[in-house]
């Protein structure tokens, strides 16, 4: 499945860490971060579950709910999270889907054969409440992903929602933004009653 921007996410019930879930119940009002991984017991994988959990306070004041998901049994991702816990010093309390027949991986495109036919890639999904895909991101199995970007990403789609800006490249918060081009001047005094400055027409800089 070739999933896009602005699609829904498609739901499925199936086992995790914390229970059996159906997805969208699950998510409820928040926000997802849903990421794969290739396998259990594997160094790049152990030091991703263990930033996610050292970051879940971050997660959490941002409304999302992180999901993680590898191919492997509910039993294999128990005494994995054991040794992730111990590994990386940490307590991971949130859900990872047991995939084992590649179910889920396949309803969302993670297995890329030219990286391998059995595994997931680092896919990431960041969804909405909802329940609308508004970013994606894979990852080769070899490079762990920088959770700074999850984070500042995240930051910038739920600032973008609040004021209806966009974020220039590099963006943190705290930063200016940009006000969007479909947003005429007279709408912007009203949006923007703070002012902007106008490098070009088409690039108006402004403090939210
Ligand atoms: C890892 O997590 O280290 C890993 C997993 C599968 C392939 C390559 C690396």
């Amino acid at each position: 499945m070739n999933l896009k921007l602005g699609d829904i996410a498609l739901n499925f019930q199936i086992a995790t860490t914390t229970g059996d879930i159906d997805f969208h119940d699950w998510a409820g009002a928040s926000w997802v971060f849903f990421f794969s991984h290739p396998a259990d017991f594997t160094p790049v994988c152990t030091t991703e579950m263990g930033r996610t959990a050292q970051l879940s306070g971050e997660f959490e004041a941002r409304n999302v709910k992180p999901l993680g998901l590898s191919t492997d049994s509910v039993e294999e991702h128990l005494k994995w999270i054991e040794d992730v816990n111990a590994t990386q010093n940490t307590t991971l309390r949130f859900p990872i889907v047991a995939d084992k027949d590649h179910e889920i991986a396949q309803l969302y495109g993670m297995i890329h054969p030219g990286e391998s036919e059995t595994a997931a890639v680092r896919s990431v999904f960041i969804i909405d409440p909802n329940k609308r895909i508004r970013l994606t991101m894979t990852y080769p199995m070899s490079v762990g992903r920088n959770f700074t970007e999850i984070l500042r990403v995240i930051d910038a789609l739920q600032m973008g929602d609040k004021h209806k800006v966009a974020c220039p490249a590099d963006w943190k918060p705290g930063d200016k933004v940009i006000i969007p081009p479909s947003v005429a001047n007279e709408q912007a005094k009203d949006l923007f009653p703070q002012g902007w400055d106008e490098i070009r027409p088409y690039l108006r800089m402004t403090k939210v």
